[in-house]
């Protein structure tokens, strides 16, 4: 990637943090990290890290950065990410080959990732790998497009104006949100079978506007589209139509975000489902554990 693109990208990733994260991310760091009670010197990961607001929120609760690692395969979502909490240990890896010993973490999370791996059994295969015995995992996803349906609406207007390019990856968003497939991900994945529940936020932005210039700054980039101002205009005037009844009097745009929260639980004996499938040939030779200086403060 040239300097050029490579620069853009980290705008995006900040644009992110900052917009997204903000808006509808970060409520949802808080609801996972209260799925654990880490022990003092407990090792906790979280895939498909982001800028790593889960990553940060974990930090806080265990008050020791360096024991949390955040784990991405995009660059410039990591060098924000180091770049907010340099003590956190970044990593750069493909959540389906994570280049980690087995059993190294007593927790392992990954907050709104599954859905969009182009291999999200191998990924959880992956994350029940590192989890060592006696640990948990935690995993959220959204539910259905039907239970989401302002995200409904949200992807016929980017339908209308920009073709399926946003659409179809907004809608491959909730692509894990019937409980039934979740279930059979995790059986098919070797897991011991998984606790589901239902869970919301509240998503606010402070308008239309304001929703629609997140999704144009902070996560079009990422799928290589970038709007003149008079079509990010036309857009907005519509979407304010599409969601008008979403709209509160002081022009803020609230809405429920619906998604399940997954937690499954690592026998300490390790026999039948409880054992690993370990994936030893994924671990790329010298990889790094945890806390690797080499590694603290920008992504391998
Ligand atoms: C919707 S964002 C969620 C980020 C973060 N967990 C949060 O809640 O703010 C999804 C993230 O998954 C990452 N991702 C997508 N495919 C991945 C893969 N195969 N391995 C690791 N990360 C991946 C993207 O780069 C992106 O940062």
């Amino acid at each position: 990637m040239s300097s050029r693109n490579s620069l853009q990208m980290q705008h995006a990733a900040k644009a992110f943090d900052d917009l997204l994260v903000a808006a509808i991310f970060r409520k949802w760091a808080a609801v996972a990290a209260d799925t654990v009670r880490p022990a003092r010197d407990a090792r906790l990961l979280d895939i498909a890290c982001g800028t790593g607001v889960l990553a940060r929120e974990l930090a806080a609760r265990v008050g020791d950065p360096a024991r949390v690692t955040g784990v991405d395969s995009n660059d410039a979502m990591l060098d924000v990410a180091a770049q907010i909490a340099p003590g956190i240990d970044w990593k750069r890896a493909d959540a389906k080959a994570l280049p980690f010993e087995d059993g190294l973490f007593d927790h392992v999370f990954c907050q709104f990732g599954l859905m969009l791996f182009d291999d999200p059994e191998a990924a959880l295969g992956e994350m029940w790998r590192v989890l060592r015995p006696g640990g948990q995992m935690t995993v959220l996803v959204f539910d259905e497009l039907d239970r989401n349906p302002i995200y409904k609406a949200i992807a016929n207007v980017y339908e209308e104006w920009i073709g399926p390019v946003l659409s179809d990856s907004l809608r491959a968003a909730f692509s894990l949100g019937r409980r039934q497939d979740l279930t059979s991900l995790f059986d098919r994945a070797g897991t011991q079978p998984a606790r589901i529940e239902g869970r919301h936020v509240l998503a606010e932005f402070d308008s239309v506007e304001a929703l629609v210039n997140s999704d144009v700054r902070g996560w079009f980039p990422f799928s290589g589209v970038v709007l003149k101002q008079e079509v990010v205009d036309a857009i907005t005037a519509d979407m304010k139509r599409h969601l008008a009844s979403h709209v509160q009097p002081d022009g803020r745009i609230v809405f429920r975000v619906d998604a399940h929260l997954a937690t499954v639980d690592r026998p300490l004996t390790a026999t039948g489902r409880g054992r690993a499938r370990t994936r030893r040939d994924a671990i790329a030779p010298g990889a790094l554990s945890p806390g690797d200086g080499a590694s603290a403060t920008r992504p391998v």
